[in-house]
C-alpha cells in the first residue's frame, strides 16, 4: 500500500482543470513478457517507445487487444482503482478469442498497482474530477508470416491523467445512427476488445462528427433493426416507467461501467432490463446514456437516424442520479458496498 508520503506528492505543473482525455507521456508505464510459456515478473519502463520484429503479429495479423479502466484520488487521500479484476477477466476473454495465453488476475492487478504507484504525483487531485487513465495493452509480437497466433506477447500497461471524454463533461451530446457500416460482426469480435473493432469505427465515426454527431450509434450487424452500442461505450436509457434498459446482444462489448451501473440502479429501487432494443422503440425512453471508462455517463439529448429524429429530457434527473452514486463510490465519498475499489 502507498505510504502517506507518496500519497501526498501531487505534480505541480499541470493544469489539472484543463485536462482532456489525450496522450501524455509519464514517468512509466509497466511491461510483462509472454515467452517459452511463461509471463516475466513485469518491469517499470521509462522508454516510452517499443522495438518489435517486422513481422510480429500484431501488425500483420491484428494480434491486438487492450483495456481500459481508472485510477481515483479519494476523499481520504487514498488512491483507488476500479473493478481492475473486471478488466483482467475481459482481457482473457480477447485473449482466449485470438489464441493467446492468459494472465492470471492477481497479478494483472499487482502490475497495475505497480505501474500506479511509480506514476503517484500523476493522479489527478480530489475534487478536480479528473482522474488517472489505465490503459493495458495486449499485443503478438512474435514473428509469422503464415497466419498463425504468435508465440511471443507483451503485455503493457501505461497510465495517463485525464478529463472528461467530451468537452464539457455531463453536457448533452447528439448522436448518429451508423445506417452505412457495422463495428462488428454478427459472430465475430464485438464482444471483445480487438483494436480492429475500433479500426472499423473510425470512418464511420468520422462521418458521424463532420455531420456534428460525436457519437456515433452502431445497429445489430445481422438486421440493422436493433440497438447495439456506441462507438466507444454501451447504450442504455430510461423508459418512461422509470426503467434501466440496455441492449442484450452478440455483438457489443461487455462494459464494466454499464454492469456496475446495472448494480447501482437496482440498488436505487430500479426496474432492470437487459435485452433487444428495437430502433423503434428509441422514442419511448425519456433518458439516454452512453457509458463506459473514459466517457462515465454521458447524456445523449438527440438521436438522428435515416427517417427520425429523438430528443430526450435536457436535464436528465435520472442519470444524474446514477453519475453521482457512481463518482461518489469511485471518489470514495460513498460506501463501496460492492467491494469495488482496489486501493494501490
Ligand atoms: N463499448 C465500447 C465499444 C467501448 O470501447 C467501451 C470502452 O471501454 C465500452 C463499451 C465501455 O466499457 P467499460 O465500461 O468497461 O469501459
Ligand atoms: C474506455 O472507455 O476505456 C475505452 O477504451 C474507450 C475508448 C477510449 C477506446
Amino acid at each position: 500500500m502507498a505510504s502517506k508520503e507518496e500519497l501526498s506528492n501531487i505534480r505541480k505543473d499541470i493544469d489539472w482543470a484543463s485536462l482532456g482525455f489525450s496522450y501524455m507521456p509519464v514517468r512509466s508505464h509497466i511491461r510483462a513478457s509472454f515467452k517459452d510459456g511463461k509471463w516475466s515478473e513485469g518491469e517499470l519502463c521509462t522508454d516510452h517507445t517499443i522495438s518489435m520484429s517486422i513481422a510480429a503479429t500484431c501488425l500483420h495479423y491484428g494480434q491486438a487487444a487492450f483495456e481500459g479502466l481508472k485510477a481515483f484520488r479519494c476523499k481520504d487521500g487514498a488512491v483507488r482503482v476500479f473493478r481492475p479484476d473486471e478488466n483482467a477477466r475481459r482481457l482473457n476473454l480477447s485473449a482466449e478469442r485470438i489464441l493467446g495465453p492468459t494472465i492470471p488476475v492477481d497479478f494483472f492487478c499487482e502490475l497495475v498497482r505497480k505501474v500506479v504507484l511509480d506514476n503517484i504525483d500523476y493522479v489527478p487531485p480530489y475534487g478536480s474530477g479528473g482522474s488517472l487513465y489505465i490503459r493495458p495493452l495486449y499485443i503478438g509480437v512474435g514473428p509469422q508470416i503464415g497466419v498463425a497466433p504468435s508465440d511471443e506477447y507483451e503485455l503493457l500497461i501505461m497510465v495517463m491523467p485525464v478529463g472528461p471524454y467530451y468537452k464539457g463533461g455531463m453536457k448533452p451530446v447528439h448522436a448518429m445512427v451508423i445506417e452505412d457500416y457495422d463495428r462488428a460482426a454478427p459472430l465475430g469480435t464485438g464482444t471483445i476488445k480487438l483494436g480492429g473493432n475500433y479500426a472499423a469505427s473510425l470512418k464511420p465515426a468520422k462521418a458521424a462528427k463532420e455531420k456534428g454527431f460525436p457519437i456515433p450509434l452502431f445497429m445489430d450487424p445481422k438486421t440493422h433493426e436493433y440497438v447495439d452500442e456506441f462507438g466507444t461505450s454501451n447504450f442504455f436509457g430510461i423508459t418512461k416507467e422509470g426503467a434501466y434498459a440496455t441492449p442484450a446482444s452478440s455483438s457489443i462489448l461487455g462494459s464494466i461501467t454499464n454492469k456496475s451501473l446495472q448494480q447501482i440502479a437496482q440498488d436505487l429501487g430500479m426496474k432492470v432490463e437487459k435485452r433487444q432494443i428495437h430502433r423503434n422503440e428509441l422514442g419511448n425512453f425519456a433518458e439516454i446514456g452512453a457509458c463506459g471508462t473514459a466517457v462515465v455517463i454521458t447524456p445523449v439529448s438527440e438521436i438522428v437516424t435515416k427517417d427520425q429524429t429523438y430528443k430526450y429530457e435536457e436535464n436528465f434527473p435520472t442519470l444524474k442520479k446514477l453519475y453521482d452514486a457512481m463518482q461518489g463510490i469511485q471518489y470514495g465519498e460513498l460506501p463501496d458496498t460492492h467491494n469495488w475499489m482496489f486501493e494501490v
